[in-house]
């Protein structure tokens, strides 16, 4: 009896330890640099941990140690992660290759527009007082990076696109006197043959746009969406505090009206449609944010865990007037869903800290690409636009791999 009470005390002890359901394997390599998880990793083995991004330190999956210090190194090194392994393996095809081509500053690095009819593809350096932007010749071997300044200048692009034969620029700086003239937070137009630059927008009722951060061409309508959240002020690019709410809006290039979509978005940021023109994604980056207080001076801005860094889908109304519907659709795990684009086949893929992710237009997670540095913006380039750029903090890398961008027109 004695005895008996002792096994299954022994039994029961040794249940209360055993960990169930872990997945096995949690990755296994299945490509050049290329690991697929299984599952999604839904089930770790105890005790894992994975650090809270900051600023300075960004973390990915890869940085979680599992089962009591174990790293994943294999993860952390891969320049491919692959979720889901059918629809994962496919937007890699049979030789995906990662490739860090430029070494640029710690600045941001944004706004990049491919010209075909070139074959150049235009980005910018968002540093305070800075006018040119940078321009990468893909006719050169190796392609050559050089800096591009327009005739008048531009300052700080943070978003564009190509539309109509000529780039439109989302310009996010505000200066009084800068470069031989005033600057203000405007939709831009820059022909790449002439290198012309004209104002569309510079005025919301004669406030200031905050930052007009990212912009989209909505295929059927041709007006342009573009978000205007506040980090201008925060990074001391513009000499003005906000004047309005964080928003997004749409330009009516036929009545010239500026028509607010959507105020709901704490920081919103990257912006794209699909396809058809049916669904419009918004990003919202709250996670980085600061204090628009004038008093505080431009502060910077810090990351914080808890806050969102979501994307949203919206319904677009037939007319192509209104945005409704906001659903959530991804919430991005190490870092905020920064630029925002939407693949020839509807696959959503956003700049997210340290790589890129692909999402199906659920918002499952189907591959992301790994960087050393975070990427805030990319564009697809090349005659099938199967070339992927992508830029931010201190780099500038190329992947070529089968997910194609869609064509702009
Ligand atoms: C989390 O960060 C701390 C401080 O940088 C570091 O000491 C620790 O090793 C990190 N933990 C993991 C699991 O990476
Ligand atoms: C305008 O830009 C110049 C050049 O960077 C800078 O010295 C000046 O402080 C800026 N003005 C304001 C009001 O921010
Ligand atoms: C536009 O700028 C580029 C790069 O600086 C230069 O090569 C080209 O000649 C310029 N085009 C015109 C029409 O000035
Ligand atoms: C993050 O935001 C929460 C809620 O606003 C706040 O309580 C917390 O102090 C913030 N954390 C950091 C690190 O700023
Ligand atoms: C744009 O403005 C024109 C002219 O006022 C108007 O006919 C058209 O419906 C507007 N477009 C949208 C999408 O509202
Ligand atoms: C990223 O990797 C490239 C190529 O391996 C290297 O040249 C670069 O210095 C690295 N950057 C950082 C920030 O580690």
């Amino acid at each position: 009896m004695q005895l008996l009470i002792y096994i299954f005390g022994f039994f029961s002890i040794k249940l209360a330890y055993a960990q169930t359901g872990i997945t096995q394997p949690l990755f296994d390599d299945c490509g050049p640099s290329v690991v697929c998880i299984s599952r999604y990793g839904n089930v770790l083995p105890y005790h894992f941990y994975r650090n809270v991004t900051t600023m300075n330190a960004v973390t990915t999956f890869g940085d979680t140690t599992v089962g009591s210090g174990n790293k994943l190194q294999d993860v952390k090194l891969a320049d491919f992660i692959v979720y889901d392994r059918e629809k994962g393996l496919k937007i890699l095809g049979s030789n995906p290759s990662y490739e860090y081509v430029f070494a640029v500053s710690e600045a941001v690095h944004e706004a990049p527009v491919y010209v075909p009819s070139q074959n150049k593809l235009y980005l910018s350096q968002l540093a305070p007082g800075y006018l040119p932007q940078l321009v990468i010749d893909l006719n050169k071997n190796p392609p050559t990076l050089s800096e591009f300044l327009s005739d008048p200048p531009v300052y700080a692009p943070n978003g564009g696109t190509f539309h109509n034969g000529k780039i439109i620029w989302g310009a996010s700086g505000g200066n009084r006197s800068i470069g031989g003239s005033e600057q203000r937070v405007s939709l831009r137009i820059l022909d790449p043959e002439t290198n012309k630059t004209t104002n569309l927008v510079n005025n919301y009722f004669g406030y200031y746009f905050n930052t007009i951060d990212d912009l989209a061409v909505h295929p059927t309508t041709g007006d342009i969406w573009f978000t205007d959240p506040q980090y201008s002020w925060f990074n001391d690019l513009t000499d003005t505090p906000p004047q309005l709410p964080c928003a997004s809006y749409r330009y009516n290039g036929s009545s010239g009206a500026v028509v607010v979509v959507d105020d709901s978005i704490g920081q919103p940021n990257g912006i794209a449609f699909t396809p058809d023109g049916s669904i419009v994604y918004i990003s919202d980056t709250a996670s980085v944010s600061a204090s628009v207080d004038p008093a505080d001076g431009h502060p910077g801005s810090t990351f914080n865990t808890t806050h969102r860094r979501t994307i949203y889908a919206f319904d677009v109304s037939a007319d192509g007037a209104h945005a409704y519907n906001k659903r959530a659709i991804y919430l991005a795990p190490g870092f905020v869903p920064d630029g925002l684009k939407v693949a020839a086949n509807g696959y959503i893929v956003t700049g997210c800290g340290r790589g890129v992710d692909i999402l199906d237009p659920s918002g499952q997670l189907l591959v992301t690409i790994q960087t050393n540095y975070t990427v805030q913006n990319f564009a697809w380039t090349g005659p099938e636009l199967k070339t992927l750029w992508l830029m931010g903090n201190g780099g500038i890398s190329k992947v070529e791999w089968e997910l194609a961008g869609q064509v702009l027109k």
